[in-house]
């Protein structure tokens, strides 16, 4: 209104069209220039940390972008319409993160189940990762249709343990998949329940099992059939020492650079300090 009034005073002598045309092209800079400074904001808001993946919410630790999360999880997941956790021997789909208990169900789509049987293939972590995101203690891995050369039914046999007094006949019994084992052999072949460290110590092949299930939440699975137990990988992981609680409630989001792996408050686009945002400190 100002503008125009001025527009007016100065240039009243003048034509309408030129006054009009000069008020278009003033609001036409003024409309540019504040694009001009809206975009960097919204170029950040696109490429700051994604706080979820399909349904899965993605918090600290984690992170699916670079540069977010703490830099111990690292290239862990993966978000590509699904969420994946990457390992050596492949990448896992997650199907839930449990932030308060720090617990992650993975899911080996190659492995068997009592719905299909697969050929067995490893499951390998990275160092790291089986440092920082074990399997849980209530992770049981099954050992199936081993030769009575296996290391487990011989040296190693202490290995194996008594999984809640189910046994292998009943877990070849109770399914379709599993049941291929029995015609074959007209008997049962050896199998094994064991822990995490078994199969990180000995490949599938040194254990000389055909194949492997896993299950999860073992520890009340007392007298409940093989077709009701969950099959999948649970992980527990440790949260990195230098804590995100003051980032996170300074506003900001834990995250790191990517080239020195330094320790970053994500606060805005124009702004990373390493500790938190902005000068409001916590007592
Ligand atoms: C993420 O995982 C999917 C599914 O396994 C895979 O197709 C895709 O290539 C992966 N992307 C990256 C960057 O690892
Ligand atoms: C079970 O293992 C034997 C070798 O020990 C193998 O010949 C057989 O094919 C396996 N059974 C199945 C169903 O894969
Ligand atoms: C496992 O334990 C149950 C009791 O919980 C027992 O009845 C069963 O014989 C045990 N099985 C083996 C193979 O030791
Ligand atoms: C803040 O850190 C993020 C992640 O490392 C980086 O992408 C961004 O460029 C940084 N911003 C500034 C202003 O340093």
């Amino acid at each position: 209104m100002m503008k125009m009034m001025i527009y007016r005073a100065v240039c009243h002598k003048e034509a309408a069209v030129p006054v009009v045309k000069l008020i278009m092209v003033s609001l036409v800079l003024q409309v540019l220039l504040l694009g001009l400074q809206l975009l960097p904001g919204a170029v950040a808001l696109v490429s700051t940390c994604r706080t979820s993946c399909g349904n899965i919410a993605i918090k600290y630790p984690f992170g699916v972008d670079d540069g977010c999360g703490a830099p111990q999880f690292r290239h862990m997941l993966n978000c590509s319409t699904e969420l994946f956790f990457l390992t050596p021997s492949g990448n896992y789909k997650v199907e839930s993160i449990d932030y308060d208990k720090q617990t992650m169900v993975v899911y080996d789509p190659a492995m068997s189940t009592c719905s299909i049987l697969q050929p067995h293939h490893d499951f390998k972590m990275t160092d790291i990762q089986s440092a920082i995101i074990p399997p849980t203690s209530d992770t049981v891995f099954a050992l199936l249709n081993c030769s009575i050369d296996s290391p487990v039914l011989n040296h190693y046999s202490y290995l194996c343990f008594n999984f809640s007094g189910h046994s292998c006949d009943e877990l070849y019994g109770a399914c379709n998949a599993f049941r291929v084992f029995h015609f074959l052999t007209n008997s049962s072949p050896p199998c094994c329940f064991t822990g995490y460290d078994t199969v990180k110590f000995m490949s599938m092949n040194i254990l000389d099992c055909t194949h492997y299930t896993t299950v999860v939440n073992t520890d009340g699975l007392r007298g409940i059939a093989p077709l009701d137990w969950v099959y999948g990988i649970k992980l527990t992981y440790t949260l990195p020492e230098a804590g995100c609680q003051r980032c996170a409630q300074s506003g900001g989001t834990c995250g790191f650079d990517t080239e020195t792996e330094g320790r970053l408050c994500l606060c805005s686009a124009s702004s990373n300090s390493t500790r938190q945002c902005g000068t409001h400190i916590p007592k």
